[in-house]
């Protein structure tokens, strides 16, 4: 492809605000498999998956056909004016994939689909507050925004969010020095000083949690501490609500995260990987739950589009006969080779993930957080061709979004190039 003169981010400086800012300057005109292409031409191995949405990877040829398909019969009838059989059929599948017993709501983005199970929570209970946790990530809209914790930056100057929330700790044993035993046991205390000393359980609508931390630092809960929480929130009638935006649609080894836990919750809330690219998400909810949200009092224009309905069957259908599979095979293979390599050097502090939800912290000579290293190796990486992003309070964790459908040959890509990298240092 010819060089061309002006590039799309020279073009975007002239248009776009600081705020629509994004992780690499690269301008990208073509995505296909588990590759992004350049306007000059270059191709780029993508373990970023547009923030674990591909997780099929790009412009898979099933999720296009059934795409255009859909797009042939109707691309919006409205989701408030008539049935059609995309979205049924997809929610018929999440019920499927979820046990049965559930009701499916659609909406657009993460945050609208954590915006409704809020509201849900709240309209069934009735009662005002929700628990979140500390480095959690849940949203951008206000109310998101406000059980969102895992960086001052995306509250300052917003404050006066949703009042009634509350913060519990998340386990980061690494972090606090602790074992997972001792992290577990305070991280739990945490949540019964909340009910001591600041918020009734009685009064407490939900707790929301990712099963495995993403933007604040890709932190998998322990089991111990998930079963607890489940116990908690049924002894005080809490609804609990897992955010599986980032963890669902394979990205673990499993459908979803919790099917590692061997506990559910009675709100799920999916997006990003569910439909690879299409905007689309969902709230799923137990059938008693669901039944008591009246016609009416939430909703939305494009929720389940036709269109995002019919190649989010198809990603299923992907992620099912070999996707899951995959991930969980290829994930431990990668976790067990990155625990080799953080033998090898000494910046790597500590190797952790589920299936393909991996991270890795890096430290400094004095076990500090190195946020300099991080950019160091993405850039590097970029020189490279290989997409990688960051992740963590503290800028210092290294997220390896791979497709479900990754080869081994690209992992190993992957960590030959961080061998290399890191042993030059
Ligand atoms: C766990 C989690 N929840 C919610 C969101 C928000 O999703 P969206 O950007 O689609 O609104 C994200 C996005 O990164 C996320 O990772």
């Amino acid at each position: 492809m010819d060089k061309i003169a002006v590039s799309l981010e020279e073009r975007a400086d002239q248009v776009l605000p600081p705020i629509a800012k994004r992780a690499t300057r690269l301008g990208i005109v073509k995505a296909k498999g588990h590759y992004l292409i350049s306007e000059d031409g270059k191709e780029y191995l993508d373990f970023a998956s547009g923030v674990a949405v591909t997780n099929v990877g790009h412009n898979h040829p099933e999720v296009v056909e059934a795409a255009k398909k859909q797009m042939e019969e109707m691309i919006h009838g409205g989701h408030n004016v008539v049935y059609y059989p995309s979205y049924i059929e997809l929610a018929e599948k999440l019920n499927e994939l979820n046990g049965g017993s559930q009701m499916v709501y659609f909406s657009n983005s993460g945050a609208e689909a954590n915006e409704g199970a809020m509201k849900l929570a709240k309209k069934v209970t009735k009662r005002p507050a929700i628990i979140s946790f500390k480095r959690s990530f849940h949203g951008r809209t206000m109310a998101t925004t406000s059980i969102t914790g895992s960086s001052a930056a995306h509250r300052k100057d917003y404050e006066g969010l949703l009042p009634s929330v509350y913060f519990a700790d998340y386990p980061y044993a690494f972090k606090n020095n602790r074992t997972e035993q001792e992290e577990v046991d305070h991280c739990l205390e945490t949540i019964h000083e909340l009910f001591s000393y600041q918020i009734d359980p009685e009064n407490v609508a939900a707790m929301v949690m990712e099963p495995v931390q993403g933007e604040g630092g890709y932190l998998p809960a322990p089991v111990p501490f998930m079963k607890e929480i489940r116990r908690i929130c049924d002894e005080h009638g809490i609804l609990l609500i897992f955010d599986e935006i980032q963890t669902g649609f394979g990205r673990t080894g499993k459908m979803f995260a919790y099917e590692h836990y061997g506990i559910r919750p009675d709100i799920l809330t999916l997006a990003k990987g569910i439909a690879s690219g299409f905007p689309l998400s969902a709230i799923i909810a137990r059938r008693d739950l669901m039944e008591q949200w009246p016609a009416g009092t939430h909703g939305g224009t494009y929720g389940g589009n036709p269109v995002a309905c019919a190649a989010s069957l198809s990603t299923i259908r992907i992620l099912e006969r070999e996707g899951i599979a995959n991930a969980a095979e290829q994930g431990s293979y990668f976790l067990q080779e990155l625990k080799k390599l953080a033998g090898q050097t000494g910046q790597i502090g500590e190797v952790r993930g589920l299936g393909l939800m991996i991270g890795i912290e890096l430290t400094n000579e004095n076990g500090n957080p190195d946020s300099q290293l991080l950019q160091y190796i993405r850039d590097k990486a970029l020189e490279e061709g290989i997409i990688l992003l960051g992740c963590g309070v503290n800028k210092n964790v290294l997220r390896f979004i791979a497709p479900t459908t990754v080869k081994r040959k690209e992992i190993d890509r992957v960590i030959h190039f961080l061998k290399e990298t890191l042993l030059s240092k």
